[in-house]
C-alpha cells in the first residue's frame, strides 16, 4: 500500500477552513483504504515561530489532537501521533542539517515572507530557518510516497525532494522521492473577509459552542454597498457568499445571488442558510468533542498506539540511514 503522511502545526486552534481544506480531506484518504495514513501534530515546528511561548502550543497539540479524533480520523484505520514523541524525527533531522544548503532554504518563499511579516518577534533563528530540513525529516523517515499539502507547501516538498535526492546520491539509495497530493482547496475568508485565520482572530474555530458558531456568521462582513436591506448587492464582493461557494448547493447560490442583486432578501436570510450547512457539519464533531473530553483517556490510547507504530517505522528506517552513514 503506498503511505500517505502529512502534519498539523501546533500554532493555534483548528478552524472550519482547516477542516475543509485539509482534515476532511485526510479522513477521506484513510477511508479510502486504499492507502497506509500517517497524521501527525507538528509541535516542534511550533518552535520555530512560537519559541518563546511553549505553554501555547501544549494547548495547541491538545486540541489539534482532540479535532482529529472528532473530525473521524481513526486510530484503528490509521496512524495518529504526535511528533515530539517520534525522537527519531530529531536524529534524521540533524543528519539531514548536515548535507542541506543553506541557499535552498534561504530560498523558500514562507521564509522571506514570514521573515518580514511577523515583525513582532526576532525570526533570525537557525531554527526557523531550518524549518524545511524538520519538515524534509517527518516525511522521509516514513518513506512516504504521497504527502497531502495545500499550495503553500509546495516548495517545501521540492526541498524534501532535493534533500532525499542528496542523500541518495551521498550515502545510497535510501529515500524514495515524495510527491505532493495537492489540496486544490480555496482559502476560506474569515469574519472580516481577509482569509481565516487564527492570526487575523476571524476564524470560526471547531471548539467554538455551536451559539458562538452561529454568532461569527452572523456577524460577519457583507458587501458593504448593502447598509440597508433595500440597499442591492453584489455577491461576487461579499466573503459571505465565498463561504456558501464551499458549503451551499447551487440552487441555494442561485437564490442568494438573485436575492442579493435585486435586494428581494436581507444578508441575515442569506447568512441562515450558511449557518444550518456549517451546523450539519460540525454537529458530529461537536459531539464528539464532547465525548472525548468527557473519556480523555480514547485520547490518550490513540496517540499512544499511533507514536508506537511511528516509532517502529521511524527506528527502521533510521537503522538504514545510519547503516548508510557509517555509524
Ligand atoms: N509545514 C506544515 C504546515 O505548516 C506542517 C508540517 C510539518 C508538515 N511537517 C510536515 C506537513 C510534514 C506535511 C508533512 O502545515
Ligand atoms: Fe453577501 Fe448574501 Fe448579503 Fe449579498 S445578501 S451581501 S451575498 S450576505
Amino acid at each position: 500500500m503506498k503511505r500517505v503522511l502529512s502534519g498539523m502545526q501546533a500554532s493555534g486552534k483548528l478552524h472550519i477552513g482547516n477542516l475543509v481544506g485539509a482534515l476532511a480531506n485526510w479522513v477521506k484518504l484513510q477511508d479510502s483504504g486504499d492507502y497506509d495514513c500517517h497524521y501527525f501534530v507538528a509541535d516542534w515546528h511550533a518552535l520555530t515561530t512560537g519559541y518563546a511561548h511553549p505553554d501555547d502550543i501544549k494547548a495547541s497539540t491538545e486540541d489539534i489532537l482532540l479535532n482529529f479524533l472528532a473530525a473521524g480520523l481513526d486510530p484503528d484505520k490509521c496512524t495518529i501521533f504526535l511528533q515530539s514523541k517520534v525522537l527519531q524525527h530529531a536524529e534524521l533531522h540533524l543528519m539531514l542539517s548536515m548535507i542541506t544548503p543553506l541557499g535552498w532554504l534561504e530560498r523558500v518563499p514562507s521564509y522571506k515572507e514570514k521573515k518580514e511579516n511577523l515583525d513582532d518577534r526576532d525570526l533570525s533563528m537557525y531554527g526557523f530557518l531550518g524549518y524545511p530540513v524538520l519538515q524534509s525529516a517527518d516525511i522521509l523517515i516514513y518513506k512516504a510516497d504521497y504527502v497531502p499539502v495545500g499550495i503553500d507547501q509546495v516548495p517545501h516538498l521540492e526541498i524534501t525532494r532535493e534533500i532525499a535526492r542528496r542523500f541518495n546520491h551521498l550515502y545510497g539509495e535510501v529515500f524514495p522521492e515524495p510527491d505532493a497530493l495537492l489540496t486544490d482547496f480555496p482559502k476560506l475568508p474569515g469574519t472580516d473577509g481577509r482569509k481565516m485565520s487564527k492570526s487575523y482572530d476571524n476564524a470560526v474555530y471547531l471548539s467554538d459552542d455551536p451559539n458562538a458558531a452561529e454568532q461569527k456568521i452572523r456577524t460577519m462582513m457583507t458587501d458593504p454597498a448593502r447598509q440597508r436591506r433595500t440597499d442591492k448587492g453584489d455577491p461576487t464582493k461579499c466573503p459571505v457568499f465565498d463561504l456558501h461557494k464551499v458549503f451551499s448547493t447551487e440552487q441555494e447560490r442561485a437564490w442568494a445571488t438573485e436575492g442579493c442583486i435585486t435586494a428581494g432578501i436581507g444578508c441575515i436570510d442569506c447568512k441562515k442558510v450558511l449557518i444550518a450547512h456549517v451546523m450539519e457539519l460540525m454537529e458530529p464533531i461537536w459531539e464528539k468533542r464532547e465525548n472525548l473530553k468527557k473519556n480523555p483517556d480514547l485520547l490518550k490510547h490513540a496517540v499512544d498506539k499511533g507514536v508506537a507504530k511511528a516509532t517502529e517505522t521511524c527506528e527502521e528506517t533510521m537503522l538504514d540511514v545510519r547503516k548508510h552513514m557509517g555509524f
